[in-house]
This record gives structure tokens, sequence and C-alpha cells, in this order.
């Protein structure tokens, strides 16, 4: 593939924290869309249109599909075949906590299974290192300096070149961040939810993470599409809604759909689809380095990307849609974050 020369003028580049490392203010995340059920040719689209699109940051996980695991190897295909030659110019970041194998060290924050499961990423990813590597929940039954120690490890061992840590509490953050201080491997990032349905990150720990020099990267900013014109009128057949799994059927109750339709009508009147106005209005606060989206299609990342071409909110605007963007109980990842 020959790659866009003009890809890094148009997109903004945000520091995360206080660290050396700027990310794209839109990050691409393959949650969804790129595992063994999605289309190969659409997946490569998507990734490919993405970096000439100036996006260097590509956000992975251990169990990314279906089946777990299969967005790594299709994403290294990707790589391999499409970016071959490019990869100093992206940032690649891989998660470990969830349930990936079975038996005791298959999950959780041990030691055993953060650093295994490292291993299993870049095999097959068919990279020597990720850029970040994160604890992707916290693990209550674990010492936080285990799990710390193991991002450490992971560090030193060059297998990875930063550490980040995703729905942790404002409480654990801070606690995270001082252990990982003392080690001499300071956490690069956090990834909170945050949306204009779930603003928890409002209350603490947006002020932890500009404390600490951390940066934040949003993952669902458009709660997973539904803040978006996708189900203004219905659930449309493909539709993220319109099969069982991450979007349950009360996340688009009437209350919730009444928001967002009163949210649409103000980006109309902005000039911008509901998904860039969410996507401005995630990144408003300059703690948040970046807003990390889901795609299915070239056509919505390429929409995505444009909500960059207007950022600015007035205060009315952002007044009135404080009216709107109350919790839509849709927050997944409460149960991490309470912890
Ligand atoms: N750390 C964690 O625990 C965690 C958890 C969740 C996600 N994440 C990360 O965050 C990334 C993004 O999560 P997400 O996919 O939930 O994000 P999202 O951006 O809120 O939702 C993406 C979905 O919204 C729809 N969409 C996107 N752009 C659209 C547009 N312009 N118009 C209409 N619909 C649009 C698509 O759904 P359709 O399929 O319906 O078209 C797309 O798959 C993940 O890939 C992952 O990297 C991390």
């Amino acid at each position: 593939m020959s790659a866009q020369k003009d890809r890094y003028q148009n997109l903004q580049y945000r520091r995360s924290g206080r660290s050396g490392l700027l990310l794209p203010a839109i990050s691409l995340g393959l949650w969804q869309n790129f595992g063994a059920d999605a289309p190969s040719e659409r997946r490569r689209a998507i990734v490919l249109r993405a970096f000439d699109l100036g996006i260097t940051h590509f956000d992975l996980a251990n169990n990314y599909g279906p089946p777990p695991g299969s967005a790594e190897e299709n994403f290294g295909q990707i790589l391999a075949t499409g970016l071959a030659g490019h990869r100093d110019e992206l940032v690649i970041s891989t998660k470990a906590g969830y349930d990936m194998w079975p038996g005791p060290y298959g999950e959780w924050g041990s030691r055993k299974y953060l650093l295994a499961s490292l291993d299993q990423s870049l095999k097959r990813m068919r990279l020597e290192y990720v850029d970040i590597f994160y604890s992707h929940r916290f693990d209550p039954d674990t010492p936080l300096e285990e799990t710390m120690g193991a991002l450490d490890t992971a560090v030193r061992q060059g297998k990875a070149l930063y550490a980040g840590i995703s729905s942790y509490s404002a409480e654990r953050t801070r606690e995270a961040a001082a252990i990982l201080r003392q080690l001499g491997t300071p956490v690069l990032i956090h990834q909170p939810s945050y949306s204009m349905l779930n603003r928890w990150i409002e209350a603490e720990l947006l002020d932890v993470l500009k404390d600490e020099g951390i940066g934040c990267i949003v993952f669902s900013p458009l709660a997973q599409g539904t803040l978006t014109d996708r189900y203004l009128t219905g659930i449309p057949e493909g539709s993220r809604a319109s099969h069982p799994g991450s979007i349950r059927p009360e996340m688009l109750s009437e209350a919730n759909l009444a928001k967002i339709r009163a949210l649409n009508e103000i980006a109309t009147r902005r000039g911008q689809s509901l998904a860039q106005m969410a996507l401005a209005w995630a990144l408003r606060n300059p703690v948040v380095t970046s807003a990390l989206v889901g795609a299915s299609s070239v056509a919505q990342l390429e929409q995505n990307v444009a909500a960059l071409n207007k950022l600015e909110f007035s205060p009315a605007e952002l007044a009135e849609i404080d009216r709107y963007a109350t919790d839509g109980g849709i927050n997944l990842w409460a149960k991490s974050s309470a912890g």
C-alpha cells in the first residue's frame, strides 16, 4: 500500500498527560467489527483509511473478537500486509484483565496472567513490542503492587513502551500511580468509559489525572453508537443493537431516546452530526487526550474524524447539552471502577 503523503496535516495530536507521547485526538478501537465475524476487506479498509486520515493510535485487547484473540490476529495481518514499514508511526495498545483462557491464570490481575497474556498478544499481532500495555480492569483480590509490578516488568522487558490502566476508580488510580512512580515506570494513560450519557469521570477521576500528569483516552464516546443518528427511528439491521451483545435493550429506553433526540437537535443547529458533537464534547476538557471510537464502516470513521473541524462550544450550548447529557444507565464497566 502507498500511504497518503499529507496524512499528518489535518488531525490534531494531543499530549498524553505529562509524557512525551502525542496521541491523535481521535483513535480507533478494535473491540468490535474486527473479529472473525466481520468481512476481512472491510476490516482492512477501515484500518488503512484510519492511517491515511492521520490516526496513529490503534487500541486492542487480548479478548477482542469474536472469538477472543481474533481482532489481534486480524490486525497483525493488516499491519504485515498493509502497513509494513510504518511501525514507528504507530501507537498500538493491548490489555489483559478479562476472561481469556480456562483455569485460574486466564483473567484478572496476577503477574502470571498479565505477562503470559502479553506474550500471546505479541504473537497474535506479530509484534516485538506494544506501545501501551494496560491492566484492563482493577482486580480486588490481587495486591495492586503485583498488577502494577507486572506492567513495570513488561516495560523493562521491552515488550511494552508504556503502562496504562483502564476503568480504575479515582482512588485506585492514585494508588497505582504512586506504585508505578516508585518503580520508575509512570502511568502513561487511563482508559475510562465516557460519553454524554455516562459522565462518571467528571466527579473525581479527571482531577486526579490532571494532578498526576496522566493522560486520558475515553472509550465508547458515542455510547456504542447510541449517540449518533443510528437509532433515531428504530434499530437498523446490522447495527450493534440489532444483535444480542453489549447494547442492552434498556440502553435504548424511551427516556434515553428522548435525550438522544434533543441532543441531535442541538448538533443539527451546530451544523454537525450527533456523532460529531458527541466527540467534540468528549474532547472539550484538555485533560482528555483522545476519544477512542469504534467504526463498522469507512464512512462512519470519516464522519467521526470530521468532528475535529468544530470542537468549540459556547457556554450556552454547553448549558443546553447539560440538560440532556445525564446518566443513561449505560456504564457496563462501573463495577471495575467501584472496586
Ligand atoms: N477499556 C475497556 O474496558 C473498553 C471497553 C469498551 C471499549 N473500549 C475501547 O473503545 C473502543 C471504542 O468502543 P465502542 O466501539 O463502544 O465506541 P463508540 O465509538 O462509542 O461506538 C462505536 C459504534 O458506534 C457506531 N458508529 C460509529 N460511528 C458512527 C457514526 N458516525 N454514525 C453512526 N454510527 C456510528 C458503530 O456501530 P454499528 O456497529 O452499529 O455501526 C460503531 O461500531 C473499542 O474498540 C475499544 O478499543 C475499551
